[in-house]
């Protein structure tokens, strides 16, 4: 955040106010022992302007000096008013407000239209913006039949994704990028549709009728009903499961410049239609270093099977024989504040399902990683997914349908990046150079004279 200083025109006594890089600018001096000349650098917002390496030449001829960031280790891409996380201390705010705030008090509606227009609602605002999300959660019919095209054991990321791309070609209204109004119309239809499609990925496999939704119901209570209905006449969610899993939708609602945002702003960039580039985050998402994780840690919880096997386990992970899934983060260096909600979430969710036994495992591996050196020196803590399977699981998820659950709420956060992305006169299609070690240039040799 820039700081401001009054700077007064001797002319006309009239004071203004300046941000302070532009009066004082802060340099980064470099001198480039190649060529012993010296290059102020401006420093803005902490960072440098990769560009302004491209100044740093050898001779008139060399192409000047990149950085070389692979994984993006220290590379910021954009610059964002959507979410702030602090790795260090375990900070996560969505617009400026803590997580821990929006998940008591909020809605994952609510907090959606917080992430996607960066300001609460008003009660009318809300009510809007609740009504058409609700009003666009049906599927035209053609998709069930594209559906029914997946195998009986399709993985539910795989079928999620194909079917959001294939959105595209039932709005091609999307395109019209450019235009706001169009825009949020496919907020609505990709917030509105995502659980629908979600239900009908779940119920395909288990080859149960689709279930429409149900208007009268709320955000998740509706994405209960699309479930789990059976041949009741009207679908009544449990308040807590309901809300639980609300709370959850909201701790996955946005997370700044992750693997699948990072996507979605990728793909965006070329001016692809919200649709594709939604499915190009899902398929991001679905890996199990990102979103598949969740779906990872109850294997791995399966697999130990026991309390008393955790310390045989831990060994394996130190000696390299695999990671512990749900633990470990880029950003966080310190306990994810979203686990922390999970865990307390978990209690009554429990409440209702009765306890997963795998909770024990969990807290035993937590309790024994949290003590072990390996894992102290290199800052690993639970992440978001590390509880999330657990309650998943009490809830009557299948384990590959987790990472469905993470891609609904996060779409409200692939939404605000992608918009954020188009209205930012900084970004330009997505292109990043290269360092080239290849082959130097050398001729042709027909396949008969090969060795
Ligand atoms: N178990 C064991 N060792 C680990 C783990 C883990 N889960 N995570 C990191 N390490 C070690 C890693 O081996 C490395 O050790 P060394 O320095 O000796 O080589 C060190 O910690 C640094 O790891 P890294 O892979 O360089 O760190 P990264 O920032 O590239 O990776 C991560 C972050 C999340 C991919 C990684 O911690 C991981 O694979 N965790 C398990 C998968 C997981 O839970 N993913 C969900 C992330 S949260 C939800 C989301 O946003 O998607």
């Amino acid at each position: 955040m820039s700081e401001n200083l009054t700077v007064t025109d001797s002319r006309t006594g009239k004071q203004y106010q300046i941000p302070k890089e532009i009066v004082l600018p802060e340099n980064l001096t470099v001198i480039d022992s190649r060529t012993g000349k010296e290059y102020p650098i401006p420093i803005t917002n902490g960072t440098i302007k990769a560009v302004d390496l491209r100044q740093i030449k050898v001779s008139p001829e060399d192409f000047g000096l990149m950085s070389y960031d692979p994984a993006f280790m220290n590379t910021a891409s954009c610059e964002s008013r959507i979410t702030f996380i602090d790795g260090d201390k375990g900070i996560l705010r969505y617009r400026g407000f803590p997580i821990e705030q929006l998940a008591e008090k909020s809605s994952y509606l609510e907090v959606a239209y917080l992430v996607v227009n960066g300001e609460l609602p008003t009660k009318s605002q809300l009510e809007e913006w609740k009504h058409n999300i609700t009003h666009h959660t049906m599927l035209h019919e053609n998709i069930k039949k594209f559906m029914e095209g997946f195998h009986s054991d399709a993985h539910p990321m795989g079928m999620l994704a194909s079917t959001v791309a294939a959105l595209s070609t039932f709005y091609p209204d999307s395109r019209n990028i450019q235009d706001p109004e169009s825009r949020t119309l496919q907020a609505y239809r990709l917030i509105g549709k995502m659980p629908t499609i979600a239900a009908y990925a779940y119920r395909h496999r288990l080859g149960l009728p689709y279930v429409y939704p149900d208007n009268d119901l709320s955000y998740t209570g509706n994405f209960l009903n699309m479930l789990f209905k059976m041949t009741e006449l009207k679908y009544k969610p449990n308040p807590v499961l309901e809300r639980a899993l609300d709370v959850l939708f909201i701790l996955h609602a946005d997370h700044e410049q992750n693997c699948s945002a990072n996507t979605m702003r990728c793909i965006g960039s070329s001016q692809a239609d919200p649709f594709v580039a939604a499915a190009g985050a899902i398929a991001a998402l679905y890996g199990p270093l990102h979103g598949g994780a969740n779906e990872q840690v109850l294997r791995m919880l399966g697999e130990i099977g026991s309390k008393d096997k955790v310390p045989e386990f831990i060994k394996g992970v130190k000696a390299g024989e695999g990671r512990l899934m749900g633990f470990g983060h880029r950003i966080y260096k310190n306990y994810d504040p979203r686990a922390k909600i999970i865990k307390e979430t978990a209690d009554q969710v429990f409440e209702v399902t009765g306890r997963n036994p795998l909770l024990d495992i969990a807290l035993e591996l937590e309790r024994i990683a949290l003590e072990d050196e390996y894992f102290i020196k290199r800052k690993l803590y639970p992440n978001v997914d590390y509880y999330s399977g657990i309650i998943y699981q009490a809830m009557g998820f299948p384990t590959d349908a987790f990472t469905v659950l993470f891609a609904i709420a996060r779409t409200s956060g692939w939404i605000a990046q992608w918009q954020e992305m188009l209205l930012d006169p900084a970004q330009k299609i997505a292109r990043p150079r290269q360092v080239y070690l290849g082959a130097d240039k050398r001729d042709f040799v027909p396949i008969e004279k090969r060795g």
